[in-house]
């Protein structure tokens, strides 16, 4: 069974994008993909600052990474980039640590203008990481999410689609990359 990893990269609680994570991660497991998320504001903010590589905390993150087909990445829009704790987390992987992996990243920001941070800002570092097959991004701006008093989404229809038919294809491309595996392991 396909397994996929959420990386939720905002600091704040509650948030946008980790609500649009958890709401991603659910459609996933009703198709019967095994999901889970980590989000980064639960790794010791000490380790992350001072760029402590053998961190006793960061080694289940860094074992489901490993175990993971399918990685979704969210973070928040700061400063027209991806947020700090998320470089912070990402500069503590190994070397190619999303070799082999589909890639889906999410993200929200305050306004339309900064729609392509994630191409110039987090896709490059994507690709430094080992990342070769990288979908088009999801990109939802604040008033698109409303975040209800019981803690549950409600998202703008029009994202709401997008959001689908992407993890359509997500589902898709993880499958199809679990099946050249398969295929090679038994060519070998
Ligand atoms: C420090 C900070 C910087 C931000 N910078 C930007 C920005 O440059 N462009 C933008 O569109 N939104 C910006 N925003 C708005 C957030 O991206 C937006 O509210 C997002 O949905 C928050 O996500 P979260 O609830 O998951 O933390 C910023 C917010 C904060 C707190």
């Amino acid at each position: 069974m396909a397994y996929i990893l959420a990386i939720a990269g905002s600091p704040s609680h509650p948030s946008r994008t980790y609500g649009i994570l958890e709401y991603a991660t659910q459609i996933l497991s009703q198709q019967g993909l095994e999901t889970e998320i980590i989000s980064v504001r639960d790794l010791p903010a000490e380790d992350l600052v001072f760029g402590r590589y053998n961190s006793p905390a960061l080694e289940k993150p860094k074992a489901l990474l490993e175990q993971a087909s399918g990685v979704i990445i969210a973070t928040p829009i700061y400063k027209a980039a991806y947020t700090g704790v998320l470089k912070s987390f990402l500069d503590l992987l190994p070397q190619k640590a999303l070799t082999g992996k589909v890639i889906l990243p999410l993200a929200t920001g305050g306004t339309i203008a900064h729609l392509l941070s994630i191409e110039y800002a987090l896709k490059p570092v994507l690709g430094e990481l080992g990342a070769r097959h990288i979908l088009s991004t999801v990109y939802a701006v604040d008033k698109q999410i409303v975040i209800q008093p019981d803690g549950s989404l409600q998202l703008d229809e029009e994202i709401d689609q997008r959001l689908k038919d992407v993890l359509k294809e997500f589902v898709e491309a993880v499958n199809k990359s679990l099946s050249d595996l398969k295929e090679l392991a038994y060519t070998n």
